[in-house]
């Protein structure tokens, strides 16, 4: 049987106003400035269904609980990866290392190279998802897909944390439209 998420709105709203639904106050500029002020780690999350590997450049990641251990990612439905993981029911996270800036622009599509070359940087592994995880990054998670929330073009996937493969080095960060490393 197929994997079929589930859409988990358990709290309900308490408050007596409606979100609004246009996006008149606050432009996409204002929300790009905005985040760009957001400064965060930078991960490779990966997925593989049906013989079809991919991955992408994602800083929209974060953990959620450590009983049950779970993380978040949200991603966007235009990405190829994105209903690949919906299918799959499964990802892998990889946090990347200062040193790991070109498979970070490999991901985001941003150094030019054909897509079938996204794992053609760093040295892959299969893990027991069959997500593939990045040798030489910090940390890589396999994940299972435990919840999915549609969050206006995003879905944000919560996931059950089913294996971790533990690395070191320092972190690459993302901030202020900018690759860096800690205090650079
Ligand atoms: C620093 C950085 C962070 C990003 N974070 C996210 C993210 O959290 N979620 C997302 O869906 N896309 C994110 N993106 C965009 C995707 O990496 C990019 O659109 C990628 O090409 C999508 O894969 P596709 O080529 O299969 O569409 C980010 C890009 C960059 C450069």
């Amino acid at each position: 049987m197929g994997y079929v998420p589930l859409v988990n709105n358990r709290h309900k709203l308490k408050w007596d106003r409606d979100v609004p639904d246009t996006f008149q106050d606050i432009s996409e500029d204002d929300f790009k400035t905005g985040m760009r002020q957001l400064a965060a780690s930078v991960n490779v999350v990966t997925v593989s269904n049906d013989g079809i590997q991919d991955g992408l450049t994602a800083t929209a990641a974060c953990s959620v609980s450590a009983e049950p251990p779970q993380l978040l990612i949200c991603i966007n439905r235009s990405a190829r990866a994105h209903d690949l993981i919906l299918n799959e029911g499964a990802f892998g996270l990889n946090v990347l290392a200062r040193d790991q800036e070109d498979i970070a622009k490999r991901f985001a599509g941003m150094d030019g190279a054909p897509r079938e070359e996204r794992f053609g940087l760093g040295n892959w592994k299969t893990v027991s998802t069959g997500a593939p995880i990045l040798e030489g990054a910090l940390v890589g998670f396999d994940c299972q897909v435990a919840e999915c929330v549609e969050a206006g073009t995003h879905t944000i996937f919560i996931g059950r944390i089913v294996g971790v493969r533990h690395g070191d080095g320092a972190p690459l960060i993302y901030g202020d439209g900018r690759f860096a490393g800690l205090g650079e």
